[in-house]
């Protein structure tokens, strides 16, 4: 079988968009006065955050709605999240006790370690058999969201001057299994992928709401989150 995994049509369009943001999140949308204040960047990410849940949270729906086999569970191990290995606060308590700067590496180490597989997710798209046009459009959506939510997620780090080394970040090792000629195979890799998405993201955006309310709000946002 054929595998298309070359770029869709429109990445062209996708390009220029990417090209214009990091001056979105400086100049553009800064007020004449001055750069955006750290309240409003907040509010920024936190509008990309969700909204890139929501569309992950759309994916996986749609390919579960369409694709999902009860029998995964029974024949094929779960993988583990290409993004364990990042450590992130499990309770509300340690949500709290994790300091500013901590938590947001951690959600911009989460961010930046879906850059790649993001890009393989958009291009198979087109192998699931059936798959929807409006499927295609969601999974290119989140792409770009994740990449635009990681810049403005860098241009608060900083201007918190804290030390930050571009340093590595988990890789994503489903590759093979996501091209390869068993369609089982891809499916249950694109499920894995789904999962893993859709729990990471809306761990981000857990975890950006409370940062804004800490930050932006002096805590005092119990309806915020
Ligand atoms: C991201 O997390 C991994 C796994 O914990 C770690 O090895 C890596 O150094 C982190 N990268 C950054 C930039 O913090
Ligand atoms: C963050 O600062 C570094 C060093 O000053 C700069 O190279 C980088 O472009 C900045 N990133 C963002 C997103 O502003």
């Amino acid at each position: 079988m054929q595998l298309s995994l070359s770029l869709p049509r429109h990445a062209g369009v996708c390009m220029l968009l990417l090209v214009s943001t990091l001056t979105l999140w400086e100049h553009v949308a800064s007020k004449p006065s001055g750069p955006l204040s750290m309240e409003a960047l907040y509010n920024r990410v936190v509008e990309h955050s969700h909204t890139t849940f929501v569309l992950a949270s759309d994916i996986y729906r749609e390919f579960n709605l369409n694709f999902f086999k009860r029998s995964w569970f029974t024949d094929r191990p779960l993988s583990v999240c290409h993004t364990a290995s990042i450590s992130t606060p499990e309770s509300r308590e340690e949500v709290h006790g994790t300091k500013t700067e901590d938590l947001l590496k951690a959600i911009i180490n989460i961010t930046h370690a879906w850059e790649e597989p993001l890009k393989y997710l958009v291009s198979s798209v087109p192998t699931l058999p059936g798959a929807s046009d409006n499927m295609l459009k969601t999974a290119t959506a989140v792409k770009d969201r994740n990449h635009i939510l990681l810049e403005g997620l860098e241009t608060i780090l900083n201007r918190t001057q804290v030390e930050y080394e571009e340093d590595s970040y988990p890789d994503w090792s489903g590759v093979s299994d996501l091209q390869s000629s068993d369609e089982e195979t891809r499916l249950f890799t694109f499920f894995n992928l789904c999962r893993c998405l859709k729990r990471d993201t809306h761990k981000v955006d857990t975890f950006l709401k409370v940062l804004r309310c800490r930050v932006a709000y002096n805590n005092e946002c119990i309806f915020y989150q």
